[in-house]
């Protein structure tokens, strides 16, 4: 019997790093995803992974990322689990008419980015009658609402896992200039993020505290929630700062 395989977009870094550790060392064997193959190649080899199959991809790139999931099933078989996790989190000010673009690419990342990286597994997952896809989403998305295309897909067969990261340390957040509370090592927010997809949790935070502060701040009348988040440092801008890539 083959190992369960996991295809993990963001693979490259941070959070990605830390679940594809996490999942080969529960057995499972790896497809995994993002613009720098070079990085993720470099990554395996300082593992010792072998039994890993690498897909260049932009997820923006609707066709490209489509494709790649095609050829993971085609190469490696239909995954058991899929990691939608690549994305980006650059600030912006709509005054600004450059920051325009970085909306343009924070919503083609990480809204069509995740839609089309799923898409090419709906149509095998539901006749297979198995498998789960996840999305890394983001406690700064608590007031978000859910779409109906995860709705949909949970009526067929497959798990729909949606993850809320609190603050974690990758590289991502490490240039961020205001206190993070409750900041937790990658690799620990990976064991509770694997805990959370064998379980079938269809929406868990983690760390579960910064739930209850986004959840708490949600609940703050909005004159307070403005009056108190005013003079809060603000996460960089492009070109003000941050590596961006
Ligand atoms: N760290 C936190 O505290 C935190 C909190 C809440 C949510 N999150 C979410 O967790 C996820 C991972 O974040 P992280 O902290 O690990 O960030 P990170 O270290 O900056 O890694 C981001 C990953 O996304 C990939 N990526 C970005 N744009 C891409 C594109 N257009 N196409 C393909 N891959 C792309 C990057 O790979 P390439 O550059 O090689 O393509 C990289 O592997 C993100 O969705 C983020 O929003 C993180």
């Amino acid at each position: 019997v083959n190992a369960p395989l996991a295809y993990i977009t963001g693979a490259s870094s941070g959070i990605g790093h830390a679940l594809a550790l996490r999942l080969h060392r529960a057995g499972f064997r790896l497809a995994l995803v993002a613009r720098r193959g070079e990085e993720i190649r470099r990554w395996l080899d300082e593992h010792r992974i072998e039994d890993a199959a690498v897909y260049v991809a932009d997820v923006r790139d609707v066709a490209a990322i489509a494709a790649a999931g095609r050829a993971c099933i085609a190469e490696q078989g239909l995954p058991d689990v899929v990691i939608a996790n690549a994305g980006v989190s650059i600030g912006m000010d709509t005054a600004v008419f450059e920051d325009l673009e970085v909306m343009r690419l924070t919503l083609e990342t990480n809204l069509l980015g995740v839609a089309a990286t799923f898409h090419p597994f709906v149509a095998p997952m539901r006749e297979r009658r198995s498998g789960t896809l996840v999305g890394i989403a983001s406690v700064a998305g608590i007031r978000g609402l859910p779409g109906h295309g995860a709705y949909c897909a949970s009526k067929a067969g497959v798990r729909v896992v949606t993850i809320a990261p609190g603050y974690v340390d990758t590289p991502l957040t490490r240039r961020n200039r205001y206190a993070m509370p409750f900041l937790m090592p990658a690799a620990r927010f990976a064991d509770a993020a694997l805990r959370a997809i064998q379980a079938g949790a269809s929406y868990r935070v983690i760390p579960w505290q910064m739930g209850v502060v986004a959840k708490l701040l949600r609940l703050l009348p909005d004159a307070l929630f403005d009056r108190a988040f005013a003079g809060r440092p603000r996460k960089h801008r492009r070109g003000h700062g941050a590596a961006q890539r």
